[in-house]
């Protein structure tokens, strides 16, 4: 290859780098707008029985204190956007899971699903290879639903608080 090439294929890379990334960010964007504390509080708690909660796997409880620690462990920022993205995706699954479909919080839940669905097109890297092997290997239990692992009652809106917050570490600055 000519060296002339060099900065032109370099330039590409980043073009294509940016566009992937404000693809991201539209849809993180278009997360934050469904998932304002308004919302949470009246999908995720007025509509639904009073200290009603929802049984997800123990992995599934994602805090911002998970990815502080993660970060500590220098784990990558692709391995903890791939699991915050593999648990909410399970996570918004077992809530509509327990959703009629005239449940005022149905539709909502639909939406968030076909925007981590979109997300998850973008995230073609969370694979083996690529996710550092402890977080791969929650990654990995958390999809295959392993009955061996422990169970846990959360509130919903717990569960998308945490959603958001984490969302907000991993995404506030690359997405400003
Ligand atoms: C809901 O949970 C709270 C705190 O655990 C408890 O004080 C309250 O009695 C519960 N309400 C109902 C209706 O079960
Ligand atoms: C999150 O942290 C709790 C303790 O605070 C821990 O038990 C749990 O395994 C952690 N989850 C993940 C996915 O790292
Ligand atoms: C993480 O990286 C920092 C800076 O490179 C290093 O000082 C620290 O020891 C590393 N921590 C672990 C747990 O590997």
């Amino acid at each position: 290859m000519q060296w002339g090439y060099v900065p032109f294929l370099y330039f590409v890379a980043v073009l294509g780098l940016e566009a992937a990334m404000q693809k991201e960010c539209r849809i993180i964007k278009a997360l934050q707008n469904k998932l304002t504390y308004q919302q949470r509080l009246q999908y995720m708690k007025h509509y639904f029985p009073i200290n009603y909660t929802v049984n997800v796997q123990f992995e599934e409880v994602l805090r911002a204190s998970n990815i502080t620690r993660l970060r500590d462990e220098n784990v990558s920022e692709l391995s903890l956007r791939c699991l915050w993205l593999s648990v909410n995706s399970q996570v918004l699954l077992k809530i509509w899971a327990v959703l009629l479909e005239k449940h005022p919080s149905w539709e909502y839940i639909q939406d968030l699903c076909l925007l981590f669905e979109q997300l998850a097109e973008e995230y073609e890297d969370c694979n083996q290879g690529k996710v550092d092997t402890n977080v791969w290997d929650v990654v990995e239990q958390v999809l295959t639903s392993d009955a061996g692992s422990s169970q846990k009652a959360v509130y919903p809106k717990v569960l998308l608080d945490n959603c958001v917050k984490v969302m907000r570490m991993l995404y506030s600055e690359s997405c400003e």
